[in-house]
């Protein structure tokens, strides 16, 4: 799915609505140009998972991570433009983050340490079309089976509740 934001906000906004189907274990890239917006969207995930702490463009952290007290999971936001090697991306503990269950990782330049992922990414294409920017992502992410995916048993209590109120109404209506 093509989105075109025309604003800074416009970013932030859709990057909230996909963050609110991302969930621990979720490694997400961001590929695009310098200044295409990848940092201003992972504020908007950032927003949505209520991660602490300003998101912003590291200048020599390899990776910042959010805690997310809501949940006890964590946003990894990693941008390795300015990194020289793998192993560096390894000693600052980057395979901590792509392999727990319980962060969702961010990365900004991530051809750099594509060989180090083990699953399938979420990849994510931002584009600076000079007065708007263009974000290219996968369908599901904006449908309701993703977000179901994250918390399977209210979705199912949601239906049996459902069940409930009809047969009760039912019944009420035919005394
Ligand atoms: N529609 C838009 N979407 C995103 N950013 C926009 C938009 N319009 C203007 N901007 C501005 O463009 C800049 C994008 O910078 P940002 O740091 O998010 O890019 P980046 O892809 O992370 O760059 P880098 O590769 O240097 O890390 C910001 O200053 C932002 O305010
Ligand atoms: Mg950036």
């Amino acid at each position: 799915m093509k989105k075109v934001t025309n604003s800074t906000e416009e970013t932030i906004a859709l990057g909230r609505k996909i963050g609110a189907s991302l969930h621990g274990g979720d490694v997400v890239t961001l590929t695009g140009d310098l200044g295409s917006g990848k940092t201003t969207f992972t504020k908007g995930i950032a927003q949505a998972l209520g991660a602490e702490g300003m998101v912003t463009s590291p200048t020599f952290t390899l990776i910042q991570v959010h805690p997310i007290k809501k949940t006890g999971e964590q946003l990894a936001h990693i941008d390795t433009y300015r990194t020289e090697s793998i192993e560096e991306c390894i000693n600052a503990g980057i395979t901590d983050m792509l392999y727990n269950k319980k962060t969702i990782c961010v990365i900004e330049w991530p051809s750099k340490v594509k060989t180090l992922l083990k699953k399938q990414p979420i990849r994510i294409e931002l584009k600076n079309d000079g007065e708007s920017h263009t974000i290219t992502f996968p369908d599901d992410l904006l449908k309701e089976t993703h977000i179901t995916k994250k918390n399977p048993i209210a979705y199912w209590l949601f239906f049996i509740i459902m069940i409930m109120f009809y047969t009760l109404l039912y019944q009420a209506v035919t005394k």
